[in-house]
């Protein structure tokens, strides 16, 4: 049975402990309902009252929700506020200076703290030296760093000034970087010479480098590289300087630029599906109450608590709930460098009972793989660590399997925490179908309800709701604070891609097929509809990958479509036509290695396709067109049933049956 079927069968029910209700901030089903009618009989005026009650304002706003510019709506607009004020300042002005922030767990598992007082001083020093160099609000700012304090900094600072940052993740390629400077024309890099990750030095300047060498990047001024390792780095004279160099001498004090709620605070790029990544544009205002509220509701966090989320900051996840939600909450957070298998897969148990977590975030992917490693080392296995200190634990990228569900649940939660399974996208700034844990009942890999004040339904390819119990588009009625403003430089594209006009016009799609159980109306997430791929929770677009396999001079042509996998959730299979003749199978390894390497070179090593097949041709109708859907079976290794009367070459699906 696959995932999805069983997620949808999932019959057993948890209900959340008295303990945790007792506790909690939204506590019980009715306070959550009384949510919800306050947000349905007063939409805009919801929003505004949360946010005058949890975001700092220089400037209080007159306006909540603008629709005049629709589908370009925006919130708070009149309101003068900055972020990294709300996350630093306010916390140290309500007594948390000396409180810890941030607690670093690097790679090696050296440990360094910072408080508030300090991160401040960090953030201030840099902010300055980014104004040293000339970059000033509104520029945009790539960074391109590993997980570390300095990674948050840079971002924060970012935010003091009003510049606007575009972090592209460790993992992707020197390519990447280019089409993301080119993109968002940004003026300044900020890098490291190296990353530390299960105990090697991987170098990330060169991509920096090599990525402005190929072009069209004149926008760059400035290079800026925190020294992580000391380990060999090239520098570009007049362009490059090291961190240390940029912060000598900066004033600690950096007054923040007050910009207004919707000044860009960053773009993000992910995947569509189309070849090109979209730069996802997200608001001041509106982002930051949700990365709060999130926290506070969906999180549950109380002032005590020690949180940690294990994403990169390269990811929305880790923008959303460890650069903004964490501090603007003035929590105590873990930063993590290192790899959740090195020096062996206890590595996060370990952390865990280390540093007394009580909030835990993670992925499917990141849960399944341990599972399996501790199969074979069972010293691993979290029952040998205390892991006590939990109370909510949370799961985020992809549809968990009710088997990892319960495994997470019952091994690493003790059967006494929660599980908020949290569905949410880059666009959508934060969680938009969550459990609130001290109020939801969970079942097994569904991701519940909407958060309160989130208008998400599911309808037919028209627009219309279909009932529970069946399956349909998953869609966004209402526009919400958080949600994504635009496509950078892209406006056509962003009302193309979130608002079609086949549905209306008015309702946010956001790509994924879902289902609401017949009788309790919960949520199960179906996966995307589009050309888009969920490998361990990362979003490929097929396209993408296409594109890079047809750049290589020995592709004629391939076409890339997704298979289920038990660890990543979804694999990445590529149907490839060479120039030359079929290869023999031995041939076909070699050269599939190569093809591999070489998109591990374009996009970056996630988006390697882990199988590939080549043939004379690709199954296609009589018009030309790939028929992906037999591909998609192919893929996964089903007999043939459909029609495939259509084919215009029906000898080839056997050739296609065979991995290289
Ligand atoms: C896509 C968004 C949200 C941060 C990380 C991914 C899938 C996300 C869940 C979940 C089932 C999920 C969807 C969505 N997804 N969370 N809890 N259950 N599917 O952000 O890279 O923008 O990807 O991830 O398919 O559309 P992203």
């Amino acid at each position: 049975m696959s995932s999805i079927e069983s997620n949808v069968t999932e019959t057993r029910v948890f209900p959340p402990a008295d303990a945790v209700v007792k506790k909690a901030t939204i506590s019980g089903m009715a306070a959550y309902e009384a949510l919800c009618k306050e947000a349905d009989q007063d939409y805009a005026g919801f929003w505004a009252r949360l946010a005058r009650e949890h975001v700092s304002w220089k400037q209080p706003f007159t306006k909540s929700l603008d629709e005049s510019k629709a589908p370009f709506y925006e919130w708070f607009a009149d309101g003068k506020l900055n972020v990294s004020y709300n996350c630093l300042d306010r916390n140290i002005e309500a007594g948390l200076g000396d409180k810890v922030a941030i607690i670093f767990e690097a790679d090696g598992g050296q440990v360094s703290k910072i408080t508030y007082k300090e991160l401040l001083v960090r953030v201030a020093r840099f902010a300055n030296a980014l104004k040293a160099q000339g970059i000033k609000k509104g520029d945009r700012v790539l960074i391109y760093m590993p997980m570390s304090v300095e990674g948050v900094v840079a971002m924060q600072a970012c935010a003091r000034i009003g510049a606007i940052h575009s972090v592209v993740f460790g993992g992707f390629s020197a390519k990447s970087v280019q089409e993301r400077i080119q993109d968002a024309g940004a003026v300044a890099v900020i890098t490291s010479d190296e990353q530390c990750r299960g105990g090697k030095n991987i170098p990330l300047k060169p991509a920096v480098d090599d990525g402005i060498a190929m072009g069209g990047c004149e926008s760059i001024k400035t290079v800026i590289v925190f020294k992580r390792t000391g380990g060999p780095c090239n520098m570009v004279a007049g362009r490059d300087i090291w961190w240390e160099d940029a912060t000598a001498g900066q004033s600690d004090v950096c007054e923040p630029e007050w910009v207004g709620a919707e000044h860009p605070l960053f773009l993000l790029y992910t995947s569509g599906s189309t070849g090109k990544p979209k730069g996802v544009q997200h608001s001041s205002g509106g982002y930051l109450l949700h990365a709060i509220l999130t926290m506070k509701w969906t999180f549950d966090i109380k002032p005590d608590d020690v949180f940690w989320c294990t994403a990169d900051i390269g990811w929305v996840t880790g923008h959303t709930y460890i650069t903004y939600g964490p501090l603007a909450c003035g929590a105590t957070e873990i930063v993590f460098e290192g790899v959740p298998t090195y020096p062996d897969a206890g590595r996060f148990w370990k952390t865990i009972e280390k540093h007394k977590v009580n909030i835990f975030y993670t992925a499917p992917t990141a849960i399944r793989s341990l599972i399996k490693a501790g199969e074979n080392a069972p010293t691993t296995h979290p029952k040998n660590f205390d892991l006590s200190s939990l109370r909510i634990l949370g799961s985020v990228g992809e549809p968990i399997n009710p088997e990892a569900w319960m495994w997470y649940y019952n091994n690493v939660g003790g059967a006494r925490c929660p599980i908020v399974d949290t569905f949410w996208q880059t666009e959508t700034g934060g969680h938009m179908i969550t459990p609130l844990p001290g109020a939801t009942p969970l079942v097994p890999g569904s991701c519940t309800l909407p958060f309160p004040g989130i208008a998400a339904a599911i309808v037919d390819e028209t627009g219309n709701d279909v009932e529970w119990g069946k399956g349909g588009f998953l869609v966004v009625k209402k526009p919400w604070p958080a949600m994504i403003r635009t496509i950078y430089g892209d406006p056509e594209r962003y009302k193309k891609s979130y608002f079609p006009v086949d549905f209306g016009g008015n309702l946010y799609l956001a790509g994924d097929g879902a289902m609401r159980d017949a009788k309790t109306g919960y949520f199960t997430i179906m996966g995307r509809i589009d050309d888009v791929l969920n490998v361990s929770g990362h979003r490929m677009g097929t396209m993408e990958i296409e594109s890079a396999l047809v750049s290589n001079p020995l592709v004629a042509e391939a076409a890339v479509v997704g298979r289920p996998d038990d660890l990543t959730g979804e694999a990445i299979c590529a149907f490839v036509v060479l120039k030359q003749a079929r290869p023999t199978a031995e041939e076909a390894k070699k050269i599939a290695n190569e093809l591999r390497n070489w998109v591990g070179k374009e996009i970056g090593p996630i988006a390697k396709p882990k199988d590939i097949r080549f043939g004379e041709n690709l199954p296609k109708t009589r018009s030309g067109k790939i028929m992906r859907r037999l591909l998609r079976s192919l893929a996964k290794g089903e007999e043939i049933t459909q029609d495939v009367s259509t084919l215009e070459n029906p000898g080839i699906l056997d050739q296609l049956k065979q991995n290289a």
